[in-house]
């Protein structure tokens, strides 16, 4: 006889339910409204199980990564998911990307487990999916000798991933991909700086490059963790994107690759008078304090990732990519990964327009005419996809200054 799907029987959840599709998902899920303040804020502490639907786009990303990264590595893939909530990640990761052999989904909430047990049944994936109820530090602990790790795991966690470092790298397979999503923004850009340190070991900086600042501790955050199990890191893809922070990175084995990767870490200093900026890489080559353009007192962030952003034929293969699998917002993903090939290869940190008009007093500054003209110039200058008015440039801020006066006066 035939292999026909079916829906299974849907059991009694003490809370109201909907149905409804993400991607290639068709997903039961605590009915909406009921946990949404207007149309752009789900508020989590209320949901008996956790369902974002802004979080689909960064769903979408992640099954281009492990799409573009399963071609890369050409094998099987094994895939944890450690928080996976309703299931929807792993579902999708299921039916998205090919070669995936298995997938272990896990989750602390018994409710949760209920609900992704029902969406792994509906969406025909019991075969594939093995569905777990672990504190996610148990789970990872059990898979961490050589022959349980997975190819895969994707952290994305309430808040900072950053207690689950350690357990993630020990279950990672050498040469394995590993995702992380940070929400706790305030601390990661500056906000509070005291919660930053503890979490990421890396004091933070409030200013208008902050969501780049925040990647970069983040990744400063996981070098060092991994480097204590002789593991090193390089990085496919960050991005900052709604309420959050993203990075996949790859992890490799050997004392040499970790002392590789401390090697790409160092400091960023600003100066919060003149917007100067400068950086140095190495864990003891400490920048100076004082600004050489205004002689103002330097404010320091660090220890950063200083390391690359991005990988640009990762990138461009994700692009490629993007319009061979069912996506839920295919324009948005465009969007996002165009900006990112536009500033690969820059300079860290970026000028924020609005800040230089500020300063200057120059209303209406062009963010374009700027690019423009820093690049007649033979400076590097793009975009960023960090911030909409924002420029990756390697120019010093006293030429960005006298190039913004300029364009004011016409
Ligand atoms: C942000 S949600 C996960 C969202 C999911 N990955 C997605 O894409 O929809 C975080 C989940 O982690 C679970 N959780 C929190 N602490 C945990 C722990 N220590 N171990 C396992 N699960 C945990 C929560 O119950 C919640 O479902
Ligand atoms: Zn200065």
């Amino acid at each position: 006889m035939a292999n026909q799907s079916r829906t299974p029987v849907e059991p009694f959840f003490p809370f109201a339910t909907e149905t409804l599709r993400e991607a290639s998902a068709v997903l039961l899920v605590p009915r909406l409204e009921t946990y949404f303040k207007g149309k752009r804020e789900y508020i989590p502490s209320r949901t008996p199980v956790f369902y974002n639907p802004l979080m689909s786009f960064n769903r979408d990303v992640a099954v281009l990564t492990l799409r573009a990264y399963q071609r890369r590595v050409q094998r099987i893939l094994d895939v944890c998911e450690p928080f996976t909530g309703c299931g929807v990640r792993g579902i999708r990761f299921a039916k998205e990307a090919p070669h995936v052999n298995n997938l272990v989904l896990n989750d602390l909430n018994p409710q949760a487990i209920n609900l992704t047990r029902f969406n792994v049944e509906r969406n025909d994936l019991s075969e594939k999916i093995t569905i777990q109820q672990l504190d996610a530090h148990a789970l990872l602990s059990r898979h961490a000798r050589p022959k349980k790790r997975f190819d895969v795991v994707d952290i994305d966690p309430f808040g900072s991933p950053s207690p689950f470092l350690d357990s993630a790298v020990r279950a990672i397979k050498r040469g394995g991909l590993l995702a992380l999503t940070a929400t706790d923004m305030a601390p990661l850009c500056g906000v509070k700086p005291a919660p930053c340190i503890r979490k990421y070991l890396g004091k933070p900086l409030r200013t208008a490059y902050c969501h780049e600042v925040a990647v970069r501790l983040l990744l400063n955050a996981l070098v060092l963790a991994a480097a204590k199990h002789d593991l090193g890191v390089t990085v496919f893809l960050s991005h900052s994107t709604d309420h959050y922070i993203r990075v996949y990175t790859q992890i490799f084995p050997g004392a040499q690759r970790a002392n590789d990767a401390i090697g790409r870490l160092g400091y960023l200093v600003h100066c919060f008078h003149c917007l100067n900026r400068r950086w140095t890489i190495g864990l003891s080559n400490f920048p100076p304090r004082t600004c050489a353009v205004c002689g103002g007192e330097m404010a320091v962030a660090g220890p950063l990732w200083m390391g690359s952003l991005f990988d640009s034929d990762f990138c461009r293969e994700m692009l490629e990519d993007a319009r061979s699998v069912e996506l839920g917002d295919r324009r948005r993903v465009v969007r996002l990964l165009n900006a990112i090939l536009t500033e690969v290869g820059g300079p860290p940190t970026y000028y924020v327009v609005d800040k230089i008009s500020e300063k200057l007093g120059l209303p209406g500054l062009s963010k374009a005419a700027l690019i423009k003209k820093l690049v007649d110039r033979g400076y590097h200058a793009t975009e960023t996809h960090f911030n909409p008015r924002g420029i990756r440039s390697n120019a010093p801020i006293s030429v960005i200054d006298a190039h913004s006066r300029e364009l004011s006066r016409g």
